[in-house]
């Protein structure tokens, strides 16, 4: 591997986080860049943690106090957000708390992070269907429209495994669990491409029809769908250790690496294998964090490992961002929602957040996942 470009791709991203920390000052940038420059946002959207995480991630890697200042400051804001429902009706409490909450406690021990993380699995295990075995993803319960889960969830799983560890109940794993179990038995199609979302029927709970949200089509492979599926297998894996998932987790990744551009930053879905439609780098971004992770768990050999770096490489060298005044992202060409119009070839904060996980998983391997 190539340690020194990955060394310096992730210092390189650490001095645009520490140059711009002003520009986010009291707020959390917005989930996507304007012409790769994110504005100010409250805490009020599911991507908040991704920055916090970033921060923690710096102060892990240099040490630096200004990264811990600057995280610490935000927990307060994750527990006004939980403690007054501000846009929390959805399952992104992993996206949200893990990243910020539940690494301050692993790195610091920090207690209130602590008891703040347990809301949001509170708040998560509540979206819990009986009727079908899901967590609901969006908007208000029971009701047709929404009784969905979506395969993103997967990565939203591991805060009510920790939380069990952490309290000793075992209703947040359970709850994990059979999400996962359900996740698993609908979201595949036969060439383990997946689904984004899928749909119950509210009065039976029976499994009903695979849809998407943010890809081509229903058929189509959203790529950051397919890439969640990566990652989210090996963070529950992680858990878990449920024997039949290594098997599943070769086939959903195999998909996602023979469907990669020669550049190896995923078009933002796979019906795009070539021309001019937008990259979604953060799908590669996820996928080499999930592959990262699998060969630590044994789950995968060395030409896993060398594709993973491969694809690293490629990120590092060609879509990762300038230091200037103007941009204040990491990783360039991410893609939010094409048919949505949002965030189109921007930064996006989890496209930042998941290629410098996945720098600091190269660059330190004993590093823990604040997952
Ligand atoms: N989890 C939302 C997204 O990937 O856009």
């Amino acid at each position: 591997m190539n340690r020194e470009l990955f060394q310096n791709a992730f210092e390189k991203g650490m001095r645009i986080t520490e140059n711009h920390l002003k520009d986010f000052e009291g707020g959390f940038p917005a989930p996507a860049s304007e012409h790769n420059r994110y504005p100010k946002i409250e805490n009020n959207d599911w991507t908040a943690g991704f920055y916090t995480g970033i921060l923690w991630m710096c102060y892990e890697y240099s040490g630096k106090e200004v990264f811990r200042q600057w995280a610490e400051k935000q927990l307060e804001s994750f527990r006004y957000r939980i403690d007054h429902r501000v846009v929390v009706d959805h399952h992104d409490m992993g996206f949200i708390y893990s990243l910020s909450c539940v690494a301050a406690y692993k790195i610091t021990g920090n207690e209130f992070a602590k008891e703040t993380a347990l809301l949001a699995a509170d708040n998560l295990k509540s979206r819990f269907r009986e009727k079908g075995q899901f967590i609901q993803a969006w908007g208000e319960l029971d009701t047709s429209d929404n009784y969905r889960l979506i395969i993103d969830c997967l990565l939203n799983l591991p805060i009510l495994y920790w939380a069990t560890e952490v309290t000793g109940d075992p209703s947040y794993r359970k709850c994990a669990e059979k999400h996962l179990e359900t996740t698993r038995k609908v979201i595949y199609r036969p060439d383990y491409s997946t689904y984004h979302t899928y749909y119950f029927d509210l009065e039976t709970g029976k499994s009903a029809y695979g849809a998407t949200k943010q890809g081509y089509s229903n058929e189509s492979t959203w790529s950051r769908g397919q890439a969640w599926g990566v990652y989210g297998l090996m963070l529950n894996y992680m858990y878990n250790k449920i024997d039949s998932i290594p098997d599943e987790w070769h086939k959903v990744t195999d998909y996602f690496l023979a469907h990669l551009p020669e550049d190896k930053a995923a078009y933002w879905d796979f019906h795009f294998m070539d021309g001019p439609e937008p990259r979604d780098s953060s799908a590669s971004a996820i996928a080499v964090c999930g592959i990262l992770e699998a060969y630590k768990q044994g789950v995968c050999g060395e030409s896993y490992l060398e594709k993973a770096y491969e694809i690293l490489e490629s990120l590092a060298k060609n879509y990762a961002a300038p230091e200037n005044e103007e941009v204040n992202g990491i990783l360039l060409h991410s893609t939010y929602g094409r048919l949505l119009g949002d965030g189109i070839d921007e930064c996006c904060l989890w496209g930042d957040y998941f290629y410098m996980e996945a720098l600091m998983r190269v660059l330190r391997e004993d590093w823990k996942p604040y997952w």
